[in-house]
């Protein structure tokens, strides 16, 4: 079992944190799988070890990814305050909207959801496949906006907000990516406790953590997590934004916000929020011919699906920072695969010779 309160006991010398007085509601199967990727470690020259945590398997909830572990501190805050509509945000395929369509069908609430046009796409069927496609087959009600890419908070999903108001509902608000929200670093800090639980039967400790990055809760909990043994600067984000300040800022002040929550008894300060800008070229969701190289070879060493928004991206710069010396030789990495696959539907196109 692992607990979710890094203590002495469990965590060897793990700084204690209080994650375990915040209400969880579980929407995941349990402690995600660590898996050897030892075809692409090899592949890459053997020097580093690489390994994935494979949060895109981590529940039965349409697909899962990395949002359910945020939701799950979210949900009991959404109940509590008696909404009967949870309303979010993202782009046109937005993980993150699937999720909260497929919690809300979960827990018996109605679901309202702004998908913004984030992404210029060359797929006729974009707004027809993937994510959207299950978000509506799982009865929320999709509303498609014209508006281009922002992690902030917008407009349009205020006015959604106001719209299941004036309608006689109560609307539960969560911003995109369930980030900038009070308790949106949570999750993320329970990952770093899971993760040190699993290092103690696995005998060894990760040198680094490889992360996703773009609305920003993902990395800051982890930030948050890890600080806890010493290694915030060990999470080496990988932008998929192509806003790298505002994401950088974002993730700093999440991270301090869930400081402050989980009474981590340390500041975290700017520097402590590791952003490689390199591989979000050329746009948000539009994947370079560097990313689709390296989906194609995941998929092909170790039958790993990674999408062309996210941890493609991610993917991209892991096995480009191998290649580049970035991990000195020994050094044991971590990628953290956060899901996303669903949206390789909409990139047809870009795959159409495999
Ligand atoms: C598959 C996937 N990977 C990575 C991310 C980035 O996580 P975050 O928005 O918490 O930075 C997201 C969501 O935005 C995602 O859906």
């Amino acid at each position: 079992m692992i607990g979710l309160t890094a203590d002495t006991t469990i965590n060897g010398d793990a700084k204690a944190m209080q994650l375990e007085k915040f209400a969880r509601y579980p929407l995941t199967f349990g402690p995600t799988h660590i898996e050897k990727l030892d075809r692409l470690s090899k592949h890459l020259g053997g020097k580093v070890e690489l390994y994935a945590k494979r949060e895109d398997c981590n529940s039965g909830l349409a697909y899962g990814g990395n949002k359910l572990r945020k939701l799950e501190y979210i949900i009991p805050d959404a109940i509590a305050s008696n909404a009967d509509t949870l309303v979010s945000i993202g782009g046109v395929q937005s993980n993150h909207t699937r999720m909260v369509a497929a919690v809300a069908a979960k827990i018996g609430m109605k679901c309202r959801l702004v998908q913004e046009s984030w992404v210029p796409h060359e797929d006729a069927v974009y707004d027809r496949v993937g994510n959207i496609l299950l978000s509506r087959v799982m009865g929320a009600d999709v509303r498609l906006v014209d508006d281009g890419f922002d992690i902030g908070i917008r407009k349009s999903w205020e006015q959604a907000i106001e719209e299941v108001k004036a309608a006689g509902g109560k609307p539960y608000a969560i911003p995109a990516g369930a980030s900038v929200h009070k308790f949106g670093g949570l999750g993320y800090v329970g990952f770093a406790e899971e993760v040190r639980a699993q290092e103690k039967e696995l005998g060894f400790k990760f040198d680094y953590i490889v992360v996703c990055t773009v609305t920003g809760s993902t990395h800051a909990g982890m930030l948050v997590g890890f600080a806890a043994d010493g290694r915030a600067r060990k999470v080496i984000g990988i932008d998929g934004s192509f806003t790298p300040a505002q994401t950088k800022a974002q993730v700093l002040s999440i991270a301090q916000n869930t400081a402050k929550l989980v009474e981590l008894g340390q500041d975290l300060v700017a520097d402590d929020v590791v952003l490689i800008e390199d591989y979000a070229y050329p746009a948000y969701g539009v994947p370079s011919d560097e990313t689709k190289e390296a989906i194609r070879l995941a998929a092909k060493l170790e039958g790993m699906i990674t999408d062309p928004v996210y941890e493609g991206k991610s993917m991209q710069g892991m096995i480009d920072l191998v290649q580049k010396g970035y991990f000195p030789a020994g050094s044991k990495v971590l990628y953290a695969h956060l899901g996303g696959a669903p949206a390789l539907n909409g990139y047809a196109y870009a795959f159409r010779n495999g």
